[in-house]
Parts: C-alpha cells; sequence; structure tokens
C-alpha cells in the first residue's frame, strides 16, 4: 500500500514509521514538507502523491499553550482536518486521524462511548472537537480514533519528567482527582495496523491502554517500577492550576474492537525497552 504519514517526527509519528515501514510504500512528511493548515499545500501535494491511506498524526499538542494561541491552534488541528479530509475523499484515500478525550468535558464518571457527543472544556479540546467535526461533515473514507495520555520514547513525557524530577531530589505533587488511561504510543501504533487490515467499518474508534488511573498512581507506578522513593504527595486540580482546564474523568469506552494491554503492563514494557529496568 502506498501510505503517506504526517507527523512523522511526532511522538506518536515515530512509532507508526515502525509499525508500517515494511511492505508498505511510506512517504513521511512532517512540517518541513508540509503545512497542513495551509490548503494550497495539503491539496497540491497530497493530490499529486495519491496515497491509498493518508495517516495524520500532526496536531497542536501543547495543551496549555493553546490557551494563549487560539488562531493557530484551531487552524492546525481544526481548519487543516477539513483540508486532508477533503483531498482523501478526492483521490478515495483511507484517512486516519487521531483525536482526544479532551473533546469531553469529564463529568462522567463512567467514561466516554464512541458515540457521547463532545463537549470539550478547554481551547486544545474545541479546536481538536472541530477537527473531529470536519471528518464527519466532509465523510471521506476515515478512522477517526480518539486515545489518551500519550507516552512513548519520542519526545516530552510524564514518565520522563517524574523520574528526572526525581533524580534531582525535587518534591513532587501530581494530581489525584483527574483519571484516564495512559496510553503507549507503541501499542497505538499497532493497533492502528490491526484495524486498517480488519476491514472494520469506518468511524470512531476509542484505542488507549486497558484500565484507569490518576496522575497520582500513574506517577507512583513509575517509582515503584523503577525503584526511586521521592517524596511524592497527592494534590487536587485546585491546589495545582494549569492554564487550561483539564476534564476530571476522561476514560474512552472502547466498544469497537478487542482491548490493548493494561495500562500498568504497557508502562513496564516501556521501562524495560528504553533502558530504565531489567
Ligand atoms: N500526546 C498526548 O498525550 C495525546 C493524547 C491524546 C491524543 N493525542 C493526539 O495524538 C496525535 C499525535 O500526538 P503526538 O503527541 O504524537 O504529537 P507530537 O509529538 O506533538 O507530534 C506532532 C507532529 O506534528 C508536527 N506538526 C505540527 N504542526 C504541523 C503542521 N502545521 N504541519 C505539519 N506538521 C505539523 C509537529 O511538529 P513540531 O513539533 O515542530 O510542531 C510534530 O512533529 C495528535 O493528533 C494528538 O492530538 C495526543
Amino acid at each position: 500500500m502506498k501510505i503517506l504519514i504526517i507527523g512523522y517526527k511526532g511522538m506518536l509519528g515515530n512509532e507508526l514509521v515502525k509499525v508500517f515501514k515494511s511492505g508498505n510504500n511510506l512517504t513521511l512528511w512532517d512540517k518541513e514538507q508540509i503545512d497542513i493548515s495551509n490548503r494550497d499545500d495539503v491539496m497540491t501535494k497530497v493530490g499529486k502523491l495519491k496515497p491509498d491511506v493518508v495517516i495524520n498524526a500532526a496536531a497542536y499538542t501543547a495543551v496549555d499553550k493553546a490557551e494563549s494561541e487560539k488562531d493557530l491552534v484551531y487552524k492546525i488541528n481544526g481548519c487543516a482536518i477539513g483540508f486532508l479530509s477533503t483531498i482523501c475523499k478526492e483521490i478515495n484515500a483511507l484517512f486516519i486521524h487521531f483525536s482526544t478525550d479532551y473533546v469531553f468535558d469529564g463529568e462522567s464518571h463512567i467514561g466516554y462511548k464512541e458515540n457521547h457527543l463532545y463537549k470539550p472544556i478547554n481551547l486544545y479540546g474545541k479546536s481538536k472537537a472541530l477537527g473531529e467535526k470536519m471528518i464527519l461533515d466532509i465523510k471521506p473514507r476515515y478512522y477517526l480514533i480518539r486515545t489518551s495520555w500519550l507516552f512513548g520514547k519520542y519526545g516530552k513525557n510524564f514518565i520522563e519528567t517524574m523520574i528526572h524530577l526525581a533524580e534531582e531530589g525535587k518534591d513532587l505533587k501530581v494530581v489525584n482527582d483527574q483519571f484516564g488511561s495512559p496510553t503507549y504510543a507503541k501499542d497505538l501504533a499497532k493497533k492502528v495496523k490491526e484495524l486498517i487490515k480488519s476491514e472494520k467499518p469506518y468511524g470512531i474508534y476509542h484505542i488507549t491502554n486497558s484500565e484507569n488511573c490518576n496522575w497520582y498512581e500513574f506517577a507512583q507506578k513509575i517509582f515503584e517500577f523503577v525503584g526511586l522513593k521521592p517524596n511524592l504527595r497527592p494534590v487536587t486540580s485546585e491546589e495545582f492550576p494549569t492554564l487550561a482546564k483539564r476534564p476530571t474523568y476522561s476514560m474512552l469506552v472502547n466498544t469497537k474492537i478487542s482491548l490493548m494491554r493494561p495500562w500498568e503492563e504497557a508502562l513496564k514494557a516501556y521501562l524495560i525497552e528504553t533502558g530504565r529496568i531489567k
């Protein structure tokens, strides 16, 4: 298959490249090759390439910074997805795009199924919801995959931040009132391949590692696995304000595809693969 991966330099993009490189004709683009928020760029370049599949892992992902860059974040996470959907429809390419648990308000303690109406509470979430709407309105052949709390070897992540701060001997305060599912980018990338092969109906899918936790529990498990004992204290979101409000419960309920391994197992695998533990 001729596959175009956009955003290949990102956390998820890197893992997608590894999963799809064998047996496919891959084209890899990031900011240097295309600006997805530029309509002409998208229509001309993707139109000329004519891939069978377009996997878009490019996005504006700085959740707090997004609060002060409304125009830019809406262009990249919203309008750009309209351009990509339009060209995919025109050339009949399968469009794979990623969205987030942050499209929900976080008030449902039982989590959110694929068909739940979005109601974002921060700008990043609103921009990603606009991207989703573009796909649903334009209707290319698509898999819209919502995921959450990504961690991986490429780029900054919560695990490395925690370990780094602990190694510096810092006291750590981590919120214990936001719940979700940490997800290993490598596992997600593999599942995307499985989804394409499965030829399941086009639509919205929730793909995360299974089981839930709060950020404090996530931090506790990291330190337990790596054998560090920092002064770690649970705090509420009120005690630890951020520029962008986060949803309280953002568990994505998956009713459509087989579950991935629990996040604790995925965390352990990540720590082994990065040489943190044996
Ligand atoms: N990270 C998470 O916790 C998380 C959670 C849920 C869902 N998601 C979603 O999962 C997907 C992948 O996230 P990620 O964390 O892997 O992202 P990431 O590491 O931030 O990578 C995104 C890539 O897209 C590039 N990019 C940004 N603007 C672009 C543009 N206008 N044109 C072309 N490329 C552009 C970025 O370049 P620069 O770095 O140079 O800007 C970067 O290489 C995104 O859709 C994200 O919303 C992520």
